[in-house]
């Protein structure tokens, strides 16, 4: 039997209705996992059972009844974090909020009232129906509003949106303890008392359920174009980067990679990637509200990228040939999932991107490996994936992981720009942000969870 005990579940049918408490293996199964690299993916406990609570209130009962047992409970989104944070790494409960996936649009505030179940590609779905726009784009469009707003999601657009933390204007919470909290309202200023709401964001699931969100939306930017830029140097597309980030206009996205990583996306997917020079890539992406400014700035990247030694520009402004090398930029992790051991998700100071690329290089070099990288060049959030290299122990990956980390840190950067901590960075949270900060989380996370109820296994080391 892989459940939990009788009673346990006798309780949270009582709470949500017998159809809506999983107990079969078979059907538990896609809820045990995420999106995590197999290297350091955890393994999920057996006795689990998955609960779909239809409401903000049965969150709250639920939660209840997991303190009245002291039975670990771990929230579920869409299930596309990289970092294990919703692996149940401990016999408990999953909740997943997938039936509370409504969208509200409040056009004339521009606000969406959206439950957390409720996908990223719905919010955008229903926000367009408005003639509204929801700016960022942070990650896969399965992902959940509440896993989005719970992981601080980032994406390719933060150079321009900035990150989901920027969007929330209001949330509604369940503590651990199961009361209920509304923090904010649909202003975009607010200034009463300390942000709660900002505490919960990011905070990976450990100090609340995030049940239901106001999200600032906007009018539309009506017109796209991306260009791809190829160059036979990379440290040509570094100065060209920069030259761009430098000029005054930011554009929506300003990604990095390399011929290799993005033909083997392209192959993964069936598709050919259509620029056939270069070896190097910057891939910009722009929006505008009018076209003249399209215009204008289509030009000066023209002007500065071949000023700095680029190959031809390939610029459109075709919807489906954006969608086509964006989906490709998409798919990179995809395309590498199999081999990965870990994707890193380092992230430098502006200007130490192209130091950082260099000293990747040295690490291939040393090793005589080659480690992927690619990544949100606009906003220094580098990814560095380690595959399993035939004849390397697990200890040796980890090592060769560290040394990415030792890179990123001796920049002035940190370990994640966007992915969390989770289960898997776990282990580096005390050496890299001290004890006092590991006691404070410890003091937050009691005060509010006294019986370590809520994500128990995450974020926070044991020891
Ligand atoms: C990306 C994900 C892995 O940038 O963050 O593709
Ligand atoms: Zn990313």
């Amino acid at each position: 039997m892989s459940a939990l005990p009788q009673h346990i579940i006798s309780d949270l049918k009582a709470v949500v209705g017998d159809q809506w408490v999983v107990v079969e293996k078979r059907a538990i199964e896609r809820y045990l996992y995420d999106e995590t690299a197999y290297g350091v993916r955890p393994q999920p406990a057996a006795e689990v059972v998955v609960v779909k609570p239809g409401s903000t209130e049965e969150v709250a009962e639920v939660l209840k009844v997991a303190n009245k047992h002291k039975v670990p409970v771990y929230v579920r989104g869409g299930g596309t974090g990289l970092v294990g944070g919703a692996i149940p790494t401990k016999p408990g409960i999953v909740v997943t909020l997938e039936r509370m996936d409504r969208v509200v649009i409040d056009s004339e505030n521009m606000v969406a009232e959206a439950e957390a179940g409720a996908t990223l590609g719905k919010l955008i779905e229903e926000a367009e129906k408005h003639n509204l726009m929801f700016p960022a784009h942070p990650g896969d469009e399965g992902a959940s509003i509440g896993g989005l707003i719970a992981c601080n999601a980032g994406g390719s657009r933060a150079v321009k949106t900035g990150v989901m933390r920027n969007y929330v204007l209001g949330l509604e919470v369940v503590l651990p303890t199961g009361e209920v909290l509304k923090l904010g309202a649909k202003t975009i200023k607010n200034n009463f008392g300390y942000n709660l709401a900002h505490l919960l964001i990011g905070s990976e699931g450990i100090l609340g359920v995030i049940t239901r969100a106001y999200l600032r939306l906007y009018p539309k930017w009506s017109y796209a174009a991306t260009v791809v830029i190829p160059f036979d140097s990379r440290v040509n597309a570094f100065r060209v980067a920069k030259k761009l980030l430098f000029s005054g206009f930011i554009p929506l996205a300003l990604e990095y990679f390399d011929r290799r990583v993005i033909e083997n996306s392209a192959k993964y997917l069936g598709l050919q990637w259509p620029i056939k020079e270069g070896e190097y890539f910057l891939m910009v992406m722009l929006a505008e509200p009018l076209e003249d400014v399209l215009f204008l700035e289509l030009e000066y990247i023209d002007r500065v990228a071949r000023e700095e030694g680029s190959l031809e520009p390939f610029a459109t402004q075709r919807e489906d040939e954006q969608k086509t090398l964006l989906k490709i930029r998409s798919e990179i992790f995809s395309s590498l999932k199999s081999e990965t051991f870990d994707i890193l998700d380092t992230t430098v100071p502006l200007g130490n991107v192209d130091r950082f690329i260099e000293k990747i290089i040295d690490i291939e070099r040393r090793y005589g490996i080659w480690l992927p990288v690619y990544g949100h060049v606009g906003d220094g959030n580098v990814h560095v994936h380690v595959l399993n290299y035939q004849g390397f122990s697990k200890d040796q990956l980890e090592k060769i992981a560290e040394d990415v980390y030792d890179a990123a840190l001796m920049l002035g950067g940190v370990i994640t720009g966007e992915h969390g901590i989770g289960y898997a960075r776990k282990k580096y949270v005390k050496k890299l942000l001290g004890s006092a900060w590991v006691e404070t989380m410890r003091k937050l996370k009691a005060a509010l969870d006294p019986n370590n109820i809520l994500n128990p296994d995450k974020v926070i080391p044991e020891e």
